[in-house]
């Protein structure tokens, strides 16, 4: 599909995906969704694409849902508006289930499903003046669609506070309960963005979807509940293309054959 709001750069295994609707604070409306939604199902099916990059053109990282767009849905029906949210609901799975390492770049703000974009992502880096917020329950709605991705990042004690009082916060509590990775000046934004993504690059790209996909089945389990997945994994890894590669280029001080430079 052609993509009006979202502007795609493909750089070798690299893929940066900008929201491009600056003159709202790329705010989500029902094409932005759709947009992003067919973006991450081509995502998951592209097995040379090993690292996303998020971010905002302008400003402006995102003020999340377009709030016209949210006031008009007044006149639709019950049914229509479950319908409409869990289009959003499917956006934002799909974008925490690709198997690649996304990253979000985030200058400005990400506030109300902007913030919840960052939560599914891997990492988040901000420049330090970024302000971010729950703030739904300011408009008198509430964060719904991005609360489990938000909950698994920031804790139910954070969600508490910041989903109730819709408060906006800075970039230094936003790394302090999770959300965000690195907080740095505005002009090392880019740089350290790139830094992540070398990173990514020198890890085996199969080892990293099937940590990623590790992640939740184990997280909230007890460790004897999860040790037969576990056990699985590793067993499946060890033995794998990559898994030898990888080991193999240790004992012999090589590089295995999956390390790339970014482009
Ligand atoms: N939905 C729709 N339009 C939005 C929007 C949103 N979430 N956020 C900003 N806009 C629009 C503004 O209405 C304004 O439109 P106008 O030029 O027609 O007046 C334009 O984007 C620029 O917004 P402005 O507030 O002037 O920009 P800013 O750079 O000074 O501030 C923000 C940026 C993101 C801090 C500020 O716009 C903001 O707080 N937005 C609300 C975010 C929010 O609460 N989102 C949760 C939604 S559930």
């Amino acid at each position: 599909m052609p993509f009006h709001f979202l502007a795609i750069e493909r750089r070798g295994s690299v893929e940066y995906v900008t929201l491009n609707r600056p003159d709202v604070r790329n705010a989500f409306n029902e094409h932005v969704i759709a947009e992003l939604t067919a973006w991450a199902t081509g995502a998951h099916l592209d097995p040379a694409l090993r690292v996303v990059v998020f971010g905002g053109a302008g400003k402006v990282f995102s003020a999340g849902a377009d709030v016209a767009w949210m006031a008009k849905m007044a006149g639709y029906t019950h049914e229509d508006n479950v319908r409409d949210a869990t289009a959003g609901a499917e956006m934002f799975l799909a974008i925490n289930t690709i198997p690649a390492i996304v990253i979000a770049r985030i200058q400005g703000a990400a506030l109300g499903g902007g913030a919840g974009l960052a939560a599914v992502c891997d990492i988040v880096v901000t420049e330090s003046t970024a302000v971010f917020g729950f703030t739904e329950t300011k408009l008198g709605i509430l964060p719904a669609m991005i609360s489990p991705y938000v909950i698994q990042k920031i804790g139910v004690s954070a969600a508490r506070e910041l989903f109730l009082t819709g408060a906006r916060f800075d970039a230094a509590r936003a790394k302090e309960i999770g959300l965000v990775h690195a907080v740095v000046a505005a002009d090392q934004l880019d740089a350290t963005v790139m830094q992540y993504v070398r990173e990514a690059l020198s890890a085996s790209p199969t080892a990293v979807a099937r940590a990623k996909a590790l992640i939740p089945r184990v997280a909230g389990h007890a460790p004897v509940e999860v040790m037969a997945i576990t056990a699985e994994a590793i067993a499946a890894q060890r033995v794998s293309p990559e898994g030898q590669d990888g080991l193999q280029a240790f004992l012999t001080k090589g590089k295995p054959g999956w390390v790339k430079d970014p482009q």
